[in-house]
């Protein structure tokens, strides 16, 4: 049985997955092993939409129409406009880091984000409306778990803005009401090993750039 500190190595965003679908029991296990997470006062405000077979054929359908006609991408959570320059300097290291690891793969990196990453399933949090960002930093510690959650079922995942573009579409084929704001999207598969994209490791900065011990 893989420990805590293994299956936080073990995750990594896959971008390409194998069509396998994945098994209901696997999906409830991960869902039901992450309620754990803790939030402000025990509100738990994930509500989570699960997307499979013809239901994620259709949402794949509407995104392709919506980048075929050039759609404007609006995002429930929207694109930040600022960035810190620590947080500019590491993300400007993603392409560079991952060609070096991908090589020609690399180029598929736009593709695969519009194709969902051939992902089988995607798992869309959602919470209420009125909520607060505190409620945001509860949807984050609850993805964590779903990921390391995925891991122990032999499942591979990806958190993607890309999955959560075109919010009208999701609230259509999945009937999410508009009081619930649509925040992330987690595709959650089997990882196609072949596919050189997956072979990306990204890189960490040092404790020493990011914490401080005071004694
Ligand atoms: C909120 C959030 C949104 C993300 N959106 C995307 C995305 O749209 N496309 C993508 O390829 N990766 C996306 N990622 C994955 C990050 O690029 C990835 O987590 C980061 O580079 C660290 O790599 P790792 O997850 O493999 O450890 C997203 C991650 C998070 C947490």
């Amino acid at each position: 049985m893989m420990n805590v500190t293994e299956a936080l190595n073990a995750r990594y965003s896959t971008r390409a997955f194998l069509p396998n679908p994945v098994e209901k029991g696997k999906l409830t296990a991960i869902l039901e092993a992450a309620v754990r997470t803790p939030s402000w006062g025990n509100t738990q405000p994930w509500e989570v939409f699960v997307a499979t077979g013809d239901t994620l054929a259709k949402i794949r359908k509407g995104y392709q129409e919506k980048y075929a006609n050039k759609a404007t991408a609006a995002p429930e959570t929207p694109r930040p406009t600022e960035w810190s320059e620590a947080a500019k300097k590491r993300m400007q290291q993603l392409h560079p880091d991952m060609a070096r690891d991908c090589g020609d793969a690399v180029e598929q990196f736009g593709l695969l984000n519009q194709t969902m990453f051939h992902a089988p399933a995607v798992l869309y949090i959602c919470m209420d409306k009125i909520l607060s960002e505190w409620s945001l930093y509860d949807i984050g510690a609850y993805s964590q778990s779903l990921m390391l959650a995925a891991i122990e079922q032999g499942l591979s995942t990806i958190p993607a803005i890309t999955l959560v573009l075109y919010p009208d579409v999701l609230r259509r084929e999945l009937k999410i009401p508009d009081s619930l704001k649509i925040t992330i999207g987690i595709a959650i598969g089997y990882a196609d090993k072949e596919n050189k994209i997956n072979n990306f490791t990204s890189g960490r900065n040092s404790l020493s750039e990011t914490v401080r011990f005071l004694d």
